[in-house]
This record gives C-alpha cells, sequence and structure tokens, in this order.
C-alpha cells in the first residue's frame, strides 16, 4: 500500500488506516487475525481514542501489540478530551482539553496499549472552554518526556486549529473530520461556492483550503455514514443510486462498492488518509483495494452527484 509522509513528521503512514472504534466487538482471535491482515496488506496506521469501548478498544489492542506485534512497525494514535461526568442528577458528556487531563490522559492510553509512547496523539473534539495556554504546557510536557511523538486535532476548524496552533511550539500535523460520499461536507463549500445551494454552508471554516495552505494531513473519520451516525449508505435504499454508482464504478476498476467509495476520498488531492472502521476481516480486505485506483475526474463528479450533491 502507498504510504505518505504525515506532513511535517518523518511519520510514513499508509492511506489506509484502521479506525479501533469497535474492535471491543471482537474476540481476541479475530482481533489478532484482523490487525495481522491489516500489517499484511501494508496498513500500519491505527487509530484509538481512550473513550473507545470505554478504553476497552485500547487493552485489546495493547494485548494483541504485547504478544504478536512489533511496536516500531505500527503507527499508534490515540485521541482524548473527552469526559463522561455526573452532575446535578443526570449524567453528562462533556470536553476537557485542561493541562492535566491531557496528561493524566495520555498515561492511561499508554498503559491500557501497554506502550511508552503514542507516534499521534490528538484532542478529539473543541472544548470551548480550552485555554490554548494549558493545551501547550501538556504537549510541551508530554513531548519532553517521550510519552508523544507527535500532535494533532480532531473535529477543529480552521480557525479553532490556527488558535491552537498559535500557542504550541509543536507542528500540529493531523486533523480527522467525517468525509465521505454522503456526508462530503468539507469539500461541497468550496465546491457550490457562490451558489444559494445549501452545500456552500461553511461549517468548519474553510478547512480544506486551511490544511493544504499549512501543510497538515486531514484524516476521513467514519467514510461510510450518512448524517451524524444516522446510518451506513451502503446498506440504505435511501442511497441507491449512490450504490449503484459506486458498484458500475467499482466493476469498473475490478473492486466492490465500498472499495470505490474509499478511492473516492483518496483520489482526493488534498492527501487525505481514510480511517476505515470494519470488524470483518474479509471486508478490510476488499477495501484495501482501493489504494490501488485511481479514479477519473469523471468517475468522481458522477459519484457525488449520485449521492445527491449538487454540482452547481
Ligand atoms: N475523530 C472522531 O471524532 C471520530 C469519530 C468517529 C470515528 N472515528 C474513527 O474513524 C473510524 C471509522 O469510523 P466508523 O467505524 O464509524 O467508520 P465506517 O468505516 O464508515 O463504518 C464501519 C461500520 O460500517 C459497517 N458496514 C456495514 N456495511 C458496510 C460496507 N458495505 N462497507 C463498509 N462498512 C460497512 C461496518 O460493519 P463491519 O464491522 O461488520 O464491517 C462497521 O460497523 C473509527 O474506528 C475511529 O477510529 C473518529
Amino acid at each position: 500500500m502507498e504510504q505518505i509522509n504525515l506532513d511535517g513528521s518523518e511519520l510514513s503512514a499508509s492511506r489506509i488506516v484502521l479506525g479501533c472504534m469497535r474492535i471491543n466487538q471482537m474476540d481476541d482471535r479475530s482481533l489478532s487475525e484482523h490487525l495481522r491482515t491489516a500489517l499484511d496488506l501494508g496498513i500500519n496506521n491505527f487509530d484509538h481514542a481512550d473513550i473507545y469501548g470505554k478504553g476497552e478498544c485500547e487493552t485489546k489492542f495493547g494485548k494483541i501489540l504485547k504478544e504478536e506485534l512489533q511496536r516500531e512497525d505500527i503507527i499508534l494514535q490515540s485521541k482524548c478530551g473527552i469526559r463522561y461526568g455526573h452532575t446535578a442528577g443526570e449524567d453528562i458528556e462533556y470536553y476537557d482539553l485542561s493541562r492535566e487531563h491531557i496528561i493524566d490522559s495520555v498515561d492511561g492510553i499508554l498503559q491500557r496499549l501497554g506502550t511508552d509512547y503514542l507516534d499521534l496523539l490528538m484532542l478529539h473534539r473543541p472544548d470551548t472552554l480550552m485555554e490554548p495556554e494549558e493545551i501547550a504546557e501538556a504537549f510541551g510536557r508530554l513531548e519532553q518526556s517521550g510519552k508523544v511523538r507527535h500532535f494533532g486535532l480532531s473535529n477543529f476548524n480552521a480557525p479553532q486549529f490556527d488558535y491552537v496552533q498559535k500557542y504550541t511550539d509543536q507542528k500540529l500535523i493531523t486533523n480527522q473530520m467525517q468525509f465521505g460520499p454522503a456526508e462530503p461536507k468539507i469539500i461541497s463549500s468550496g465546491l457550490q461556492a457562490n451558489t444559494p445551494f445549501a452545500g456552500a454552508a461553511d461549517r468548519d471554516g474553510g478547512l480544506l483550503d486551511y490544511v493544504r495552505l499549512n501543510d497538515v494531513t486531514l484524516q476521513a473519520w467514519s467514510p461510510f455514514h450518512y448524517g451524524y451516525f444516522d446510518g451506513i449508505f451502503p446498506e440504505d435504499p435511501k442511497y441507491k443510486v449512490l450504490n449503484e454508482k459506486l458498484e458500475t464504478i467499482g466493476e469498473a476498476h475490478g473492486i466492490s462498492k465500498s472499495a470505490a467509495a474509499v478511492a473516492w476520498i483518496l483520489r482526493h488531492p488534498a492527501g487525505m488518509q481514510t480511517i476505515i472502521g470494519t470488524t470483518n476481516t474479509e471486508r478490510l480486505t476488499e477495501i484495501a483495494k482501493a489504494d490501488d485506483v485511481n479514479l477519473s475526474k469523471e468517475e468522481w463528479y458522477s459519484i457525488y452527484k449520485a449521492a445527491g450533491h449538487v454540482i452547481p
């Protein structure tokens, strides 16, 4: 699989990343086979967050890492900043990017993964109460102690990204955003610029242009979802036209419709990575073929249109 250099770092990562958000649903044997298959396919980048499976995903991964994998063969990334609490009589999910919480979270992540360093730490979502000086201090300490080698953000819009970068000494190398044929918001705002169409709405402060201007690698999460985890388009009759188009184009290139959807993301010259979350090893093998396919512009736009988006 083609590797890309994560902007501003020495990390050479696969264009397809294996997301580990659902691996707590797998038994140890299937997970071991899944991870070995990923590595055989050339996927060397694994995405975690401290909240996935309430820590269970990192723990399960850590067990296999210790017993079967070589730490230096993989790029391990995780995220922190989302917390669960109970206050005033109700459970609440909230965000905490304070110095203490970032530092403590990394200790928990390293312990669960059974490693002494992360290649990449990302802050999971913007915390409107964040104080960038605290983030900068946390990053400085984590870098100095060798616990984290590189830093990035996740779900931050362009001005928020700039704001945090202004305070941190380390170059922030990645940002994660939801992106796929059914949810192409990050490209639609530019593609439909200066039109009255709904897709022209700017929801991220021009993030796509920002990351290209500032050499930040975008990682596309939940490529098969529509809405905010409302469902998956490959199984949804609402997306019949899109599914048929992906099937036809996929067939022409000898790949499945799911692989065609990933090829669509990889075709964008912004050089994004795609984080896929399948727990099915056969599906993983089939989707990885996307890496070998370079869609034409005509094919790319016809998939965008088939998903119901406007080409003005
Ligand atoms: N930064 C963030 O805020 C954020 C948010 C969400 C996710 N993420 C990251 O992104 C990763 C991927 O997210 P995701 O799991 O929601 O992404 P996804 O790859 O869009 O969805 C995977 C899910 O779709 C199912 N699926 C059913 N039919 C499918 C088909 N034909 N093709 C592909 N998948 C099909 C899979 O089932 P099977 O397992 O049975 O294949 C799996 O449950 C996560 O693991 C996580 O690392 C980050």
